[in-house]
């Protein structure tokens, strides 16, 4: 069953029918102001910060789904029959239906009646407005006679206070409506400097900005009064719920088209030019209204269309491949570098599955997120890691969140986990290794946001190591602290209060309890951090983490073996977890992955063992599952982990994140049949045939796969803001494909399937564009490298000036 299908060459998913499984959405923004929108224009949008700068209402998990959008309504002035173009919210029969998701706009298409409405829903570069592009086509025989209304609901700014403090915001929302513009000014007569507005293009015959009075009692958005009746309330809204509603009237010849272009957007004043006449409460429009202008002029809406384009052509052009595999091409090419871009916007903040209201930006999620995205904007990555930087504490630890508007740390979401600081590490690592600018390891950056504080960065990356050195437990293993990647197990939390958040809740000291895991990691970016030191003459430092990965490698060769897999953690009572002692949990995913990725066990055999082991315990058609038996009664000694039913999220679900280690662990161990063979199990295109089991969107990542053990195994959950964007493009582009940026340049190392005969590739790195040409001759990973034709030693390709490199890989 599928709802839809790939439009490569425009780079869109094309969705062909309105009832897909769930909402499969898409984003528009990427700089301040961003938006949600579902295929049948659901949604909602924000400035900056999705709790605190809420522009539009979304009810989350109500009934029917997905409701609040950026809502459209024709009616025939014949009859008085109304629908919706976009589907939502009357839900009426459409005689087509199309709905495109593009890299940062959605257009919709529908017929009824006769009338072809598209309507394109995109934010302008730098701008923070968001554009509806309405045409409509009369292919009908007869003058169409048409009522045009719009309808979107204004939050009143703090999302989760809109949804819960009803005593106080039921009486505060308050709106302007000037030359047809409706202006939401909710609070904006006290300590708020901006505002929202919504514009048409037409002249209006009518408008509405209070909700029940475009509704009427007791009606839904399918079928709001005003709409029913024909004519707008032309209502001023003060307190109870603000809207933005237009009425526009068209008359459409037969084959005749009109254009009519909406503005919906966020507007800042100076704190003293609020008020125009300044003793009034009437907004200064003196800014914004040019603005608005610009946008109600379909030549500029086309140019900032086209430069949206650009901007994304621009970004994918860094990486294009050309593969046997389709699902690949389409994946690295266009999807997957496109959701990586989406997690650097969001993090975890606004999906259909994150309210926006919860979390800020995680500081191993935003690490991780940027290994998928430095690439395509290599400045905006740098800025980022300053900014994580500067999060993080003296004692090398880190704030788990941060919050995107202060750019602050935030204990409130809890804290210590003991991985968050070696993240930084790989991160940095590849930030340098994509862009040569080691530099960047002396900029001076606060601890904790404290000024007076200031180290270069490269001080931060070593405290991060020393952090996990300075908390060793018994086995010299990492102390895992709350928890470690995994937040779910929580082995020092001892949870027995109903509701109480693992997240949040006091620990036990935790002097005990150590993660394999953690020490994987350690090595890993121990080895990463030794190379930097190295490359800028901090050999003492470099000897240190060396030293310090070696020792740490034959701890965890010591004590974190189980006999066919690596375990994954002592408890706080010393007691092995993940071990086929216990009777449930007795292998998990990650540190098989991430000490492999680690090179711990190549040499000795216990990597293919490792790998073996969660080929056959681990591996279903849908994906690897994260651990096995699931647990199937909370334990409270492992926290979290234990509170989902079996087969869901950590207890056993299809963690996704998780899948490309073991992916790129299995090009370490030469087996690029294998890593190709999971790459497609979870990727979202190859998947797309089983949409009815899938169900979340075919053109993205999720985070979880219902596991196995789950009623509904293979039903994906949680798509979009997940690191399984980042890692399963670093899999599948540097470690498959083997086009690998590193500290000294750019290597060629494939370990691709067998059956391939190669594949092409261009690359942009470094001021140069490489043109990769890979041809198999025979079934193994032997790389020879011919550069402009000149056969060069190993695989690293030697730096360019700049200019065009042509290059040759023979596999053998
Ligand atoms: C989820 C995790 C998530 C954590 C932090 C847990 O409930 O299962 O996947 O990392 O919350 O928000
Ligand atoms: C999602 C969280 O955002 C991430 O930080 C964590 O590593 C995974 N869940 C696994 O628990």
């Amino acid at each position: 069953m599928q709802y839809g299908f790939f439009d490569d060459d425009r780079r869109e998913y094309v969705i062909t029918r309105p009832d897909t499984p769930l909402p499969w959405i898409n984003y528009l923004g990427t700089d301040g102001y961003f938006g949600i929108i579902s295929n049948t224009a659901g949604g909602y949008s924000f400035y900056r910060d999705a709790r605190l700068r809420r522009l539009t209402r979304y009810r989350y998990n109500g009934v029917p789904t997905d409701a609040g959008g950026r809502y459209l309504y024709l009616r025939d002035r014949r009859d008085g029959h109304f629908w919706s173009p976009t589907w939502q919210p009357t839900r009426t029969d459409l005689d087509e239906y199309q709905c495109r998701h593009g890299l940062g706009y959605t257009t919709i298409r529908s017929r009824h009646r006769d009338i072809e409405a598209t309507v394109r829903f995109f934010v302008p570069i730098d701008q923070n407005l968001e554009v509806w592009d309405l045409s409509l086509l009369n292919a009908g025989e007869e003058t169409a006679r048409l009522s045009v209304f719009s309808a979107v609901e204004f939050a009143l700014w703090d999302a989760w206070d809109d949804a819960t403090n009803f005593q106080r915001n039921l009486s505060t929302g308050e709106v302007e409506v000037v030359d047809g513009i409706v202006y939401h000014k909710t609070e904006y007569r006290e300590r708020r400097n901006h505002f929202a507005f919504f514009a048409c293009s037409e002249p209006l015959v009518g408008f509405d900005s209070q909700r029940d009075e475009f509704l009427g009692r007791y009606h839904g958005w399918d079928r709001p009064a005003a709409v029913e009746r024909g004519e707008s309330g032309n209502s001023i809204a003060h307190g109870w719920a603000p809207i933005g509603s237009h009425h526009v009237a068209v008359s459409l010849e037969p084959g005749e088209r009109r254009r009519i272009l909406f503005a919906l957007g966020y507007h800042e004043n100076p704190s003293d030019r609020k008020f125009d006449p300044p003793d009034s409460q009437a907004i200064d429009r003196t800014t914004v209204t040019p603005v608005i202008a610009s946008f109600l002029d379909p030549g500029h809406v086309d140019e900032a269309f086209q430069a949206l384009e650009d901007r994304w052509s621009r970004y994918l052009g860094v990486l294009q491949v050309d593969t046997p595999d389709v699902h690949t091409n389409r994946m690295v090419n266009i999807w997957n570098a496109y959701q990586c871009m989406v997690t650097f916007n969001l993090s975890r903040s606004a999906s259909y599955f994150e309210s926006g209201v919860g979390r800020g930006m995680g500081f191993r999620d935003t690490n991780q997120d940027l290994l998928g995205f430095v690439h395509m904007v290599p400045d905006r990555a740098r800025e980022r890691i300053l900014d994580v930087a500067a999060t993080q504490l003296e004692t090398g630890g880190a704030y788990h969140q941060y919050q995107p508007l202060t750019k602050r740390g935030n204990d409130a979401v809890g804290g210590n986990f003991n991985d968050d600081p070696l993240w930084i590490v790989l991160a940095v690592a590849a930030y340098v290794a994509e862009t040569g600018d080691f530099a960047i390891l002396d900029e001076p950056v606060v601890f904790d946001n404290r000024p007076g504080t200031e180290a270069p960065l490269f001080e931060h990356l070593d405290r991060s190591i020393q952090y996990t050195l300075d908390r060793l437990g018994p086995h010299g293993l990492p102390l895992i602290g709350r928890a470690d990647w995994n937040d779910c197990l929580n082995l020092n939390t001892f949870s027995d209060e109903p509701g109480e958040s693992f997240q949040t809740t006091t620990n036990r000291d935790g002097k005990v309890a150590e993660s394999v895991f953690i020490a994987g990691l350690f090595v890993l970016a121990a080895a990463e951090m030794a190379q930097l030191a190295h490359r800028i003459a901090a050999n003492e430092i470099a000897r240190r983490c060396e030293q310090a990965a070696e020792g740490m490698a034959a701890a965890v060769a010591r004590h974190g073996w189980d006999g066919a897999w690596f375990l994954r953690a002592y408890d706080h009572f010393g007691n092995a977890v993940g071990s086929h002692d216990d009777s449930e949990g007795q292998i998990f995913i990650e540190p098989q992955g991430m000490n492999v990725m680690a090179g711990i066990g190549i040499g000795d055999g216990r990597a293919r063992q490792a790998l073996s082991s969660v080929h056959e315990r681990l591996a279903t058609d849908h994906g690897i599952a994260i651990l096995e038996p699931p647990f199937t009664r909370y334990r409270l000694e492992l926290g979290e982990i234990t509170t989902y039913p079996p087969g869901y999220k950590e207890n056993g679900g299809i963690f996704c994140h998780t899948n490309p280690w073991v992916m790129i662990a299995e090009t370490m161990i030469g087996s690029g049949d294998r890593a190709h063979d999971y790459y497609l199990r979870i990727n979202p295109s190859a998947r797309a045939e089983q949409s009815a089991i899938h169900r979340c969107e075919p053109y993205v990542y999720a985070q979880m796969i219902a596991g196995p053990a789950a009623p509904s195994h293979g039903e994906a959950k949680n798509s979009w803001l997940s690191g399984t964007a980042a890692w399963n493009y670093v899999a599948i582009t540097q470690w498959i494909l083997g086009i690998r940026p590193t500290l000294d340049g750019l290597r060629l190392q494939p370990v691709i399937p067998a059956d391939w005969d190669g594949f092409r590739a261009i690359r942009r790195y470094r001021g140069a564009t490489y043109h990769i040409e890979v041809r198999r001759r025979g079934r193994g990973n032997n790389v020879s490298l011919l550069v402009d034709g000149v056969p060069i030693e190993g695989t690293l390709v030697p730096a360019a000036a700049g200019g065009e490199v042509q290059v040759e890989v023979v596999l053998e």
